[in-house]
Order: C-alpha cells, then sequence, then structure tokens
C-alpha cells in the first residue's frame, strides 16, 4: 500500500477516534449544540422503556418463526441454542430494527434482513453466544418526505444464545475500563447467555467475594453487576465468576477506576490573539471550557464595544475520546472583532456557565 493511503487511514481512524468535530455555530440562535445526523430523512431512536411498555400493553409485532409454519409472540426474552438459524418477523410494510452491535461491527453475513409485502424478516445463520443482546423492530411512518419512527409500534426482545461452553457473552475487550463517576451508577458488563446461571462479583486484590445486596450492588443477567453509588472504595480489579451445571467459568478482567468529576462551575480559561493592537487590526479572544460530554455549556460576553459595534461570535463543541468509556467535552466561545477602534480596547469578559454555576475569566487589549 502506499504510503499516502497509509497516513490518510490512519488520520481518518484519528478522526473518528477523536469524536465528531462540530461545525461552527452563530451565537445568534443561542440554541443547544446537538449532534444533528447529516442524513435526517429517518428519525432512528433506540427504543426507551416507556415504549416497550406500550408495545406490552398492545400486541407485540414480533415473531419468532418456529418450524412448520408455527410463530411465537415474542415477550421479554427468549432463550435459544447456538448453531440453529433464527428467524425473526416484525408485522409491517415498512420496518426498521436494532440488534446487538456485534452484528454491525464487522458486517456479519450470517445477518440477513428482508422487507417482504407485509412484513420484515430478519435472519441469522449460526448464532452464537456473542450474539446474545436486544433485538427489536419498529415501524416508519412516513409522511411525505419526512419519516418517524412509530412509537406505538415498537417491539423488543431480549435474546439469550445459550452455550455450555461460553456462560458470558463473549466480548471483543478482554481488559476494560470502567469509570466510575460519583451520582452515576456503573455497570461491570459481564452479561451471561442463560438467565439461569448464577454469577458472582470478585475483586482481584485483596481476592475477596463482593457481597450482592440487591440494592446498592445488583445483579442484571442483560446488563451485568450494577453499581449504584459509586464511591472511591470500589476501585481496583474485578472479573465475575459463573456457575452453570459444570465448572464455573471467570469473566474478562475489569479495571474500576474512580474519576472525581466536580459538579461545580465550569473550569474556563481565556486566551487573547494579542494583548495589544492598532486601529483597524483584527483581534479575538477564545474560551474554553473541558467538562463532561453531555454538559452543555452557556457562554456569554462582556466586551467595550458592547450594544456600539457589531462582533462575530462563534461556538463549537467537540467530543475528544480518552480511552473506553471516557469522554471529554471541549467546548469553544471565539468572539472576534475585526477593524478595532479606540471603543475596542479594555476588558473581554468570558462567563461560562453550567447547570452548577458561572464562571467568568477575562483578558484585556490595550492600544499600542
Ligand atoms: C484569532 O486571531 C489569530 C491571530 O490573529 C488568528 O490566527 C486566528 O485565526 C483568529 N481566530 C479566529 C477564530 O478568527
Ligand atoms: C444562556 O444564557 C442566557 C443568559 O443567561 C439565556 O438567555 C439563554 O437562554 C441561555 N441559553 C441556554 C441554551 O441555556
Amino acid at each position: 500500500m502506499k504510503l499516502w493511503v497509509l497516513l490518510t487511514l490512519v488520520l481518518l481512524w484519528e478522526e473518528i477516534q477523536n469524536g465528531l468535530c462540530q461545525q461552527i455555530k452563530r451565537r445568534k440562535e443561542a440554541g443547544e449544540n446537538r449532534i444533528k445526523p447529516g442524513n435526517k430523512r429517518v428519525k432512528v431512536r433506540f427504543p426507551k422503556l416507556k415504549e416497550k411498555e406500550a408495545a406490552g400493553k398492545g400486541q407485540s409485532i414480533l415473531t419468532q418463526v418456529l418450524d412448520k409454519g408455527r410463530f411465537l409472540r415474542l415477550g421479554d426474552t427468549l432463550t435459544l441454542a447456538t448453531k440453529t438459524t433464527m428467524e425473526l418477523r416484525c408485522k409491517g410494510t415498512r420496518i426498521e430494527w436494532a440488534y446487538p452491535s456485534n452484528l454491525d461491527t464487522f458486517k456479519d453475513s450470517r445477518l440477513s434482513i428482508k422487507q417482504q409485502d407485509k412484513y420484515s424478516q430478519l435472519i441469522l445463520t449460526a448464532p452464537s453466544a456473542a450474539d446474545t443482546g436486544e433485538y427489536s423492530c419498529w415501524a416508519i411512518l412516513c409522511d411525505g418526505v419526512e419519516c418517524e419512527k412509530d412509537m406505538d409500534r415498537v417491539s423488543s426482545t431480549y435474546i439469550y444464545f445459550t452455550d455450555k461452553d461460553e456462560l458470558f457473552v463473549p466480548s471483543a475487550i478482554h481488559f476494560e475500563i470502567i469509570y466510575l463517576r460519583p451520582e452515576k451508577p456503573a455497570t461491570v458488563p459481564c452479561r451471561v447467555t442463560s438467565p439461569q446461571i448464577k454469577v458472582s462479583l470478585h475483586r482481584e486484590v485483596p481476592p475477596e467475594e463482593v457481597p450482592i445486596d440487591g440494592t446498592l450492588f445488583s445483579y442484571n443477567p442483560t446488563k451485568g453487576f450494577i453499581i449504584q453509588q459509586p464511591s472511591p472504595e470500589h476501585k481496583g480489579v474485578f472479573y465475575c465468576k459463573a456457575i452453570g451445571n459444570n465448572t464455573p467459568q471467570i469473566s474478562n478482567k475489569y479495571q474500576l477506576l474512580y474519576v472525581e468529576v466536580p459538579s461545580g462551575p465550569p473550569f474556563a480559561t481565556i486566551q487573547g490573539s494579542t494583548t495589544v493592537a492598532k486601529g483597524g487590526d483584527n483581534i479575538n479572544f477564545t474560551c474554553t471550557v473541558l467538562g463532561e460530554p453531555e454538559q452543555h455549556i452557556n457562554f456569554t460576553w462582556t466586551y467595550p464595544g458592547q450594544g456600539q459595534r457589531p462582533v462575530n461570535i462563534q461556538e463549537t463543541f467537540r467530543l475528544i475520546n480518552r480511552g473506553v468509556g471516557h469522554t471529554t467535552r471541549f467546548s469553544q466561545s471565539v468572539i472576534i472583532i475585526e477593524d478595532t477602534e479606540t471603543i475596542d480596547y479594555g476588558k473581554y469578559i468570558c462567563r461560562a456557565k453550567n447547570q452548577h454555576g458561572e464562571t467568568a475569566v477575562s483578558a484585556k487589549v490595550d492600544s499600542y
């Protein structure tokens, strides 16, 4: 392969790793900086609990095709054997599906989805323990060009592909890092391939089993161990142990790290393009905040020429990936003053606000 092809690939990969670079947005709208998919013909959202309940009240549109043309209407969970082809059908003339991400990652040829006249068909050949997970489908409602998920016709089922040699759902990552944050439940994702399997959680050093009380610590076979209120004492290396009919099995290892997140006002910095300017220069000030990925920062500026001259304010944010489960949001606001005049000399104050409070930082520009 030519070197430049390789380089392009590396750069592309880095771009993906660094998350989506957000477009520059004018301040005027003062709206939320949201990630918007470029092509917005179909709005797809992952089914929430509420939707599941709604579907539960009506009839599930999701069925499994059994032999000899018999059908099984699917409920919350289903346990199947591995290696036997699975066929699911979802009623409707326009259907979309969601399935475990490992089937997507490798563009798995075992999976096929076909829309027929009155239903959509999902066929998975040679399923394995790794395919254990949630399978859901929903009808798409179209009105002219805009299409939307029909909230009243969403069905989902968690399917276990039971394999006595794989008590845990295999994962591509063998040593996972899990970040614990105060006020946010954390999950040690050792899922199992059958709801019957008994699972315990263990600390490596000192070697001990973690007592599971069902409230602070609980186990959900579709998710793993859930730590309701993580604290610094929960950090360390952990693994899960499963007991089936035969010998016990050990899961991957999980490194739990405790991340102190100050739930306080944002930490902001300001940087001016210059400290001295002469009439006619273009100057700018950049206000930067590093914080939690979902935390929106509201920037406001106070400046000498306020109300007397037009300025250009540009806001951007970027999500920076710093390892599994750890993302930093990099928010920036830039105020640009073109063709400076006497009224523009003085103090520029940036106020950065989140739900916990506000931080003000300032910088100055003087005349030559
Ligand atoms: C801010 O000013 C610096 C120095 O003149 C310039 O390099 C930079 O591109 C400016 N930034 C913006 C967003 O205009
Ligand atoms: C940002 O703050 C301003 C001033 O306090 C307020 O008017 C505006 O609604 C806020 N915007 C958002 C998106 O929170």
